[in-house]
């Protein structure tokens, strides 16, 4: 596999997405082959299934459920855009992957990661990420940004306050047990600054 790929990771309203685009703006300028792709999404099934799983109407969506739906818009993800865009040495910049299902169903949900890591194994055919950036964030500071925003909370947003706590300590629990894969970077600063430090720990993989 030639190409690299990089994951990032947050609460809601931590500012990932426009991290994304910042980060691919800037390698395309590099002269880099760069793929933005987002889960649960990326495909047209994955789309379909993330309809879905944020649809406020399935608010009796079983957590178990919840949990083999974002694994099944992964395995279409992966088999069909990640593998072969890394493939042709692609940077590929995925906008959440399987260390949501871990923070989400794990941490919020109360799912037990060995579990989560069963269903996923085979979802993810195994890949795993060369670098995964957590935009930490409070969790309330995120759902303010968010109902600024203006636009509609969608089933996991509108959760409650201490659902998202739990995603965000189990995002630092996952940055504690891999330093080396993981890099916590706190995203309650000006945009500038996090899209340098963003940059920074992007270039080191790319060395
Ligand atoms: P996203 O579009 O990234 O939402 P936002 O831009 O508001 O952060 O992700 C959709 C929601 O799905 C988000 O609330 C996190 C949740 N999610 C999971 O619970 N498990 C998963 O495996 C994934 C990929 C996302």
């Amino acid at each position: 596999m030639s190409g690299k790929f990089i994951v990032f990771e947050g609460v809601d309203g931590s500012g990932k997405t426009t991290q994304l685009k910042l980060l691919g703006e800037e390698l395309r300028s590099r002269g880099y082959e760069v793929l933005c792709t987002r889960e649960p999404g990326g495909t047209r099934v994955g789309e379909s299934i993330r309809d879905i799983l944020l649809n406020p109407a399935f608010n009796d969506l079983s957590p178990l459920a919840e949990a083999f739906l974002y694994a099944a818009a992964r395995a279409q993800h992966v088999e069909r855009v990640i593998l072969p865009a890394l493939e042709e040495g692609k940077i590929v910049l995925c906008d959440r992957f399987v260390d949501s299902s871990f923070a989400y169903q794990g941490s919020g949900r109360g799912l037990e990661i060995p579990l989560l890591k069963k269903i996923n194994e085979p979802a993810t055919s195994g890949l795993v990420p060369d670098l995964v950036l957590i935009l930490d964030f409070s969790c309330g500071s995120g759902m303010d940004r968010i109902c600024r925003s203006g636009r509609r909370i969608d089933r996991i947003e509108g959760e409650r306050e201490d659902f998202h706590a739990k995603v965000r300590s189990g995002y630092i629990a996952l940055a504690e047990s891999s330093p080396s894969r993981y890099r916590l970077i706190d995203a309650g600063r000006p945009v500038g600054q996090v899209r340098r430090d963003v940059l920074k720990a992007v270039e080191e993989v790319l060395k």
